[in-house]
């Protein structure tokens, strides 16, 4: 489903990917390991279209994205939940997750906000609260909520498990396995490889902006927890 081929991405001079190469297929959920500044965030900034790519391509059913504009790719099915929960602070829980379903009929962001209330109560109690007045655990959720608001073919997560308490791991953990029974495919990223090994499929452990193994999670376990301590 995503083909991401040879991918370069710089800062001025600084090399942040120096040609990486991800697939993702079809309801599964791949996972990217890896330490600080291993380049996580650039290949998922990449495919959504924050970071412009140097070279190498990023194919989404086929469909070349590098050449489509940042705010056009969520209408080619794709949501995505920002490092370091990004929440917008002062704009209400519900206009925080709804925002992520602009552009959608009334009635499809009703069903969807309905169903994210099932799985999270409190975006219902709080709802009408801004959103920077949460816990960090609840923001989080806040803000996988408005990636997950639009339905996304294709989830883009970006270390959903920074800096959680156990309690929000799991929540955050079951929210990811309610889309994947939905299935949509999941591309994520973590530092903390041990919860996140649990719900992928397959995995790719990146250092300096490559990537050093990649397989089944089976496969790629032992690499990835010894990154987890770096
Ligand atoms: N905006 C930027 N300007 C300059 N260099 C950057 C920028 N963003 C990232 N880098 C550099 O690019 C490299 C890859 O960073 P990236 O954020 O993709 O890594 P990461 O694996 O997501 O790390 P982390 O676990 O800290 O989130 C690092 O060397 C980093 O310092
Ligand atoms: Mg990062």
């Amino acid at each position: 489903m995503l083909e991401i081929r040879d991918l370069q991405v710089r800062y001025g001079g600084i090399t942040a990917l120096a040609g990486v190469s991800i697939d993702v297929r079809q309801n599964e959920t791949v996972l990217l390991v890896g330490a600080n500044g291993a380049g996580k965030s650039s290949t998922i900034n990449a495919v959504i279209g924050l970071v412009r790519t140097a070279g190498g391509s990023i194919r989404l059913d086929g469909k070349e994205l590098t050449s489509i504009p940042c705010e056009r790719r969520a209408r080619e099915g794709i949501g995505y939940s920002p490092e370091g929960r990004r929440v917008f602070p002062s704009m209400t829980v519900a206009e925080n997750v709804l925002s992520g379903a602009f552009g959608m009929g009334r009635r499809h962001q009703r069903e969807s906000f309905d169903w994210l209330v099932s799985l999270f109560p409190f975006l219902a109690e709080r709802a009408s609260q801004p959103a920077g007045q949460l816990s960090g655990g609840q923001q989080q959720l806040v803000a996988i909520s408005r990636a997950m608001c639009a339905m996304p073919r294709l989830l883009l997560l970006d270390e959903p498990f920074l800096g959680l308490a156990p309690i929000w791991v799991r929540q955050i953990s079951d929210a990811i396995r309610q889309m994947q029974a939905r299935n949509t495919t999941i591309l994520m990223t973590e530092q903390m490889a041990r919860p996140a090994l649990k719900l992928a499929t397959r995995g790719y452990v990146m250092r300096g902006g490559e990537v050093r193994r990649a397989g089944s999670v089976a496969e790629i376990q032992d690499s990835a927890l010894a990154e987890e301590y770096l």
